[in-house]
């Protein structure tokens, strides 16, 4: 991932310049308010430090930081990669600090549709030089940038979680077996990956589930075999748009390592368009410069792509780059299901039978282009660790996770997930979807008020979260007095 200062160059690039001097003006102001009103926002989980034994030393830094905490956020949810316990911490970071959302009416923004700014909550068109009027957007979409940028200023802080698609299928499997026909007519994921033309068909019902979600979910465009003409984005449309989105002459899309084979597997061409590639060597190159074409936007777009497998060295590099406290990426695994934590841990230990790993090697020759973008932010992400220095890390990660830990005992019963039937509480009950079970938390009683406060918010899903921030943004008008009533209607 290339620094900031090229990503944001490529942002007003493609956009024009005339929102710098919006988002410059808009950004002066956050951090002249943050200067202001520094106090009650540095108010971090009163209480439970209190109460630990051991003192949480690092969100008592000797020296405040020395860079304003960034509150204008765009995050890219990704499905079935760890994203739901990034939105907790999102909710959550929001709440304490009466931040804005762009909330979708229900829970998603029109998904698989690509993103529409007029999805939003409350969406007006942004007037010149009035300042945007949301802090957060995170919650599910497929990406679309142009759309994105009319909701959010163009300096927000953009990032993503990717997750390896041999883990990613097991849970995608799950959890949309009777959503995508091609899953749903298949016994087993190894009887769909040992042969998943038998199973696949493209433009059926949630194909997008069982085939590169990733890479559908960044809305990037597919190679001509892959094309779905329902859901293909716009991207390549009309030769204004195909020039907006190349990458500028310096950014050179970094060489992969990888065997060329890994990224794509010449499969039967089928005849449904003007750019079919008449030969396999050819649209082998036209899909690879696709690839890397796609990743390099990427780079220019996103500020910090999260990786699953790392999550705990993502949050660190989070808070780091955010300049946030440790404390505001801290928190419980959401979403989860039952079983799934314990294949993701053998995997990444490489205690996998050989049947186990024929089944990654499909998953990710299968999901070649997730594939392709896993390797790439894997890598891009091992890049800023080092920047960041490794024992420096370490320390940050061992400081997190002793502090989640120390919540978890203070905050759960049990002090872990529990089974959802054990969940009687509508307020934390997760939303139960797909085979498996999700998984969620019943709170320790006694708790003083606070603590209550701060442990709620860590353990309510992301569905009542939702909820609880939209009822805080739009009061039920019913209750509104006579004078808010008349300043509605200009
Ligand atoms: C991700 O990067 C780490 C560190 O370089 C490496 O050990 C690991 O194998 C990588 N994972 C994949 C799937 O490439």
């Amino acid at each position: 991932m290339g620094s900031l200062s090229p990503t944001r160059t490529m942002r007003f690039w493609l956009w024009g310049p005339r929102s710098l001097g919006v988002a410059l003006g808009v950004f002066m102001t956050i951090g002249f308010a943050l200067q202001l009103w520094g106090g009650p926002f540095q108010r971090r989980l009163p209480g439970v430090g209190l109460q630990l034994r051991q003192p949480w030393t690092l969100s008592q830094r000797p020296s405040p930081p020395s860079c304003p905490p960034r509150q204008r956020l765009v995050f890219l949810k990704t499905h079935k990669s760890g994203s739901s316990s990034v939105l907790n911490l999102l909710h959550r970071y929001g709440d304490r600090h009466g931040l804005r959302f762009a909330l979708p009416a229900r829970y998603q923004f029109g998904y698989p549709k690509p993103f529409q700014a007029s999805r939003v909550k409350n969406y007006h068109p942004q007037d010149e030089g009035t300042p945007f009027p949301f802090h957060i957007l995170c919650h599910h979409m497929r990406f679309n940038l142009k759309e994105v940028l009319r909701v959010m200023p163009s300096d927000s802080f953009f990032f993503s979680i990717v997750r390896d698609p041999a883990t990613l299928a097991h849970s995608a499997f799950s959890y949309y077996k009777s959503t995508s026909s091609a899953f749903r007519k298949a016994p087993s994921l190894a009887a769909f990956l040992a042969n998943p033309r038998a199973f696949y068909r493209l433009g059926a019902r949630g194909d997008h589930y069982a085939r590169n979600l990733l890479w559908f979910d960044f809305g990037l465009p597919f190679p001509p075999d892959m094309k779905t003409a329902r859901r293909n984005p716009h991207l390549f449309r009309d030769s204004n748009t195909l020039q907006q989105h190349v990458p500028p002459a310096g950014v050179n899309p970094p060489a992969h390592t990888l065997e060329p084979n890994a990224f794509f597997h010449p499969v039967p061409t089928v005849a449904n368009g003007h750019r079919q590639a008449s030969s396999p060597d050819s649209l082998d190159q036209w899909s690879s410069s696709l690839i890397q074409w796609g990743l390099a936007w990427l780079d220019s777009v996103f500020d910090l792509v999260l990786v699953a497998e790392y999550f705990d060295e993502s949050l660190v590099l989070l808070a780091d780059a955010l300049c946030w406290g440790l404390d505001d990426v801290v928190g419980f695994m959401h979403n989860a299901q039952a079983g799934g934590q314990r294949a993701l841990g053998a995997l990444r230990e490489g205690r996998v039978t050989e049947e186990e790993q024929q089944l990654a090697a499909r998953a990710r020759a299968w999901n070649n282009l997730d594939w392709a973008l896993y390797v790439h932010f894997n890598r891009s992400l091992w890049t800023r660790i080092e920047q960041y220095g490794q024992s420096r890390l370490e320390s940050a990660v061992a400081e997190l996770r002793a502090r989640r830990e120390a919540l978890a005992k203070h905050c759960l019963l049990g002090g872990e997930a529990l089974d959802p039937k054990y969940i009687t509480d509508h307020r934390f009950r997760p939303f139960q979807f797909g085979s498996a079970k999700v998984l969620g938390y019943i709170l320790r009683s006694g708790l003083s008020p606070d603590d209550q406060e701060e442990c709620e918010r860590l353990v309510t899903p992301e569905l009542q979260y939702k909820d609880k921030l939209d009822a805080k943004q739009f009061p039920p008008t019913v209750s509104l007095p006579v004078q808010a009533s008349r300043l509605l209607s200009p």
